[in-house]
């Protein structure tokens, strides 16, 4: 991963550059689209994606699991979720986690994102463009629930370095799902979900309901223990909080 890296000193979104490259022969798998500053970075669910310029890393990865069935997509986002996670263990200390279905949470707030853009032809998933936000050295947010790695440990990291050892990170836990090694990533991803087993507000069509995570099913849905009833959610039909 990240042998042929694509530099941009700036863009609207990594993501559509990735989009464009992959249509071209040379576009080989584990392409890295890089950028010092996005001008339109996308999030999930149409939000945007604003971070300040040269500070963090903003980057998409060009992947081809043709491997993954179109139905078990959800451990394509388990591997890159994780990738993100090890990292994070390794160069942090504090309470890392996984908010489902892919933000990565340090210390209650969000340090890095990911948007994942699956192009399926017939059975297949043709290509998989990985947008990865990872707030670095950004000092402040106008959000109170963003952070970045500066924030929790109070040094510089460098960018490169970052870079290098998220993408190591990520291809273990790709190659892990290439090996068919679902069963592992999903016990991984149980025991770094956020809010796990733990009584929490949710919402869902308007309402607020309490209930425990329990877990995700084998098709990434949210599952939400309500007074002994479990509740199976998508992403657009349930919110935190
Ligand atoms: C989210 O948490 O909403 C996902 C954020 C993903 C942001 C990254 S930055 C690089 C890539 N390019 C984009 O436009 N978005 C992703």
């Amino acid at each position: 991963m990240g042998k042929n890296l694509i530099y941009v000193p700036q863009c609207h979104s990594t993501n559509d550059i990735a989009a464009q490259v992959v249509e071209q022969p040379s576009a080989h798998e584990g392409t890295v689209v890089i950028t010092d500053a996005q001008t339109k970075g996308r999030g999930q669910m149409g939000n945007q994606w604003v971070t300040e310029p040269e500070k963090n890393l903003t980057f998409s990865l060009i992947l081809y699991p043709s491997f993954v069935a179109p139905k078990d997509q959800f451990f394509l986002i388990c591997a890159i979720s994780l990738g993100l996670y090890d990292l994070l263990q390794t160069a942090l200390n504090g309470h890392i986690f996984i908010k489902w279905p892919n933000d990565l949470m340090v210390n209650d707030k969000k340090v890095a994102g990911i948007l994942i853009e699956n192009q399926l032809k017939g059975n297949i998933i043709k290509h998989s463009i990985v947008g990865i936000g990872l707030n670095v050295n950004q000092e402040r947010f106008n959000i109170p629930t963003a952070t970045s790695m500066n924030q929790i440990s109070g040094q510089q990291f460098d960018l490169s370095t970052i870079l290098d050892d998220l993408l190591h990170q990520i291809e273990v836990r790709y190659l892990m799902l290439r090996n068919g090694k679902h069963q592992t990533l999903l016990n991984d991803y149980h025991n770094a979900m956020y809010w796990r087993n733990e009584m929490h507000a949710f919402s869902a069509a308007s309402k607020k309901f309490y209930g425990k995570i329990i877990g995700v099913d084998e098709q990434g849905r949210l599952m939400v223990d309500c007074d002994g009833t479990v509740h199976h959610f998508t992403n657009k039909q349930v919110m935190f909080g």
